[in-house]
């Protein structure tokens, strides 16, 4: 690639060129976020790749959130500027075994966290996302069995706010299971006026301390409209990009991981960049492709979601 392609023009070019649309996750480099035409969670992103008109659709995020934009809109052509872009929670959960655990308790119904391959949403009931999990949650009766995959750590917060006792599968995100919770007390300490936001996918005592649990677009949110100055931020870094550019008199400070690290990135997000966006919209791949029948069986619990979301 030549390095003195101005970037920014030439993906501008190819949008309109190829009529297509650059979807960001908030968790992307500040210089995607800037490019795209929408950036937000999981569900405003498959809610806007459901919607969309474009022709094309640029997925910046990891391969479970291009393929549910497959999954709702197969007509479009899905691109993923890294197909190595997975994503550790995803990966906790293989279709086989969860089949197999799914099996072994056949009065359950599946709750499954978006944050899975097609083939856990073509074996679940319903898909949720950290932003609507509670209300989906509550919409069953109580006495409703229910696993939940592949989250142990969103399951247990909603088993915590719903006052229930769902199954969990033992996954985990890799990035925010790694907050240090000394870390985080000691900012505290040096910052006795910052609020802690935090991100359903921490661990317990992590959540038990935050001042406010929510997604990437709940947390977003919270800090710009509450009155405090100073946040300590629990989830992935490219989050504050939006926050310091909506409340730019604000201090958010990134909780710290246990790994030695100043910030908590993803590595599967960090994979993505201007240049990979640039080429996969050229070349048109890598696209998502999916088998129909596996395709129609993962959108019946997504449609659900997006039925009860709307
Ligand atoms: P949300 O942006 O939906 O809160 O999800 C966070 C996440 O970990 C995505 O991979
Ligand atoms: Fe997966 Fe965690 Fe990365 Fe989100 S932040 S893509 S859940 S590994």
């Amino acid at each position: 690639i030549d390095p003195t392609l101005d970037l920014f023009a030439e993906i501008e070019k190819l949008k309109k060129e190829k009529n297509a649309v650059i979807l960001a996750h908030y968790y992307q480099d500040a210089d995607i976020q800037d490019i795209a035409d929408y950036i937000g969670d999981s569900l405003g992103l498959a809610q806007q790749a459901e919607k969309t008109t474009a022709d094309m659709i640029v997925f910046a995020g990891v391969h479970f959130m291009a393929e549910t934009a497959k999954i709702l809109n197969p007509s479009k052509k899905v691109v993923i500027p890294d197909f190595q872009a997975g994503c550790s929670l995803s990966d906790s959960c293989p279709p086989p075994l969860f089949k197999q655990f799914k099996e072994q308790h056949p009065d359950h119904i599946v709750i499954s966290y978006i944050n899975c391959s097609a083939g856990i949403k073509a074996l679940s009931d319903v898909i949720v996302t950290s932003s609507n999990a509670k209300v989906i949650v509550d919409s069953f009766p109580q006495d409703q069995k229910i696993i939940f995959a592949p989250d142990k750590n969103l399951g247990a917060y909603i088993n915590k706010v719903t006052g229930r006792d769902m199954l969990l599968w033992n996954g985990a995100c890799m990035v925010h299971e790694i907050f240090s919770l000394e870390h985080i007390t000691k900012l505290k300490m040096q910052y006795p006026n910052a609020k802690l936001l935090a991100h359903p996918e921490c661990e317990e005592p992590i959540l038990k301390i935050a001042d406010y649990v929510g997604s990437t677009t709940g947390i977003l949110k919270f800090s710009e409209t509450d009155d405090a100055q100073e946040y300590i931020v629990a989830t992935e870094t490219g989050i504050l990009h939006q926050m310091m550019k909506n409340s730019p008199h604000k201090t958010f400070i990134p909780a710290p991981p246990d790994n030695g690290c100043a910030c908590n990135d993803c590595p599967h997000m960090k994979l993505n960049t201007l240049e990979k966006i640039y080429l996969c919209m050229k070349y048109e791949r890598p696209a998502i492709h999916m088998e129909e029948t596996l395709r129609l069986a993962a959108k019946k619990p997504i449609d659900k979601m997006l039925a009860i979301s709307a």
